[in-house]
């Protein structure tokens, strides 16, 4: 089948559509931020970028840290939003009824809504352009119990978590493969003994 070469640009898909709380408390902002990403795992460490235009870009530096928090597909029309409205003119937590909880760590607040928060500390900043490049330490996350199942292990296909894919916001499909499946060893399919 024939390939078309594009001009060079940041396509990259899926990736999480996610709000970044940040500020303080008591003066919090958030923001929609797609250009994320897990750079290391021990320490554990992320990044986003953010253009210095950005209101929360001033905020982010000030306090040295910001909060991923993760949303669900019900909050689609949400995350639009924060990424449409600036809160330099709007209050967009109130906007969007966004009821926040102090993080553990750091400074900006979580988002409760959201089933999943990390909660972040920048340890560099780099100008790369249009966009600042804030790498940052995850210093402690934080998970909605309803994602956790009987056992008390992350669940996070209960989460309903959304994906943003080239312009378009959608939801995950199902499940088709999990980590090392290719090379995991099958159980033996004799019939175990019944111990009754
Ligand atoms: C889906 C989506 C993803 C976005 N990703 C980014 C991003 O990665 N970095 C960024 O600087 N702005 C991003 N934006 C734009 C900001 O969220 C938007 O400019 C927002 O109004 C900034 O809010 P603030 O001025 O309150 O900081 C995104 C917007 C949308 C809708």
């Amino acid at each position: 089948m024939a390939r078309l070469d594009l001009k060079a640009g940041a396509l990259l898909s899926p990736v999480p559509p996610t709000l970044v709380t940040c500020g303080t408390a008591e003066h919090p902002n958030v923001l929609t931020v797609a250009w994320t990403g897990i750079v290391c795992t021990r320490p554990p460490m992320t990044y986003i970028s953010v253009r210095p235009t950005r209101h929360s870009h001033a905020l982010i530096r000030e306090t040295g840290s910001f909060v991923i928090n993760l949303p669900t597909s019900e909050m689609a029309r949400i995350v639009d939003l924060c990424g449409m409205k600036t809160g330099a003119k709007d209050d967009k937590l109130a906007l969007c009824k966004l009821k926040t909880a102090p993080a553990k760590t750091v400074e900006a607040p979580i988002l409760t809504a959201c089933p999943v928060s990390l909660e972040c500390r920048v340890t560099e900043e780099k100008d790369l352009g249009s966009h600042t490049m804030f790498l940052a330490e995850i210093t402690n996350v934080s998970v909605d119990e309803r994602c956790l199942d009987p056992r008390g292990r992350l669940d996070l296909k209960k989460a309903g978590l959304l994906a943003y894919v080239h312009g378009e916001y959608l939801t995950l499909g199902k499940k088709c493969g999990d980590f090392g499946f290719s090379v995991r060893k099958k159980r033996s399919r004799k019939p175990r003994k019944d111990k009754r």
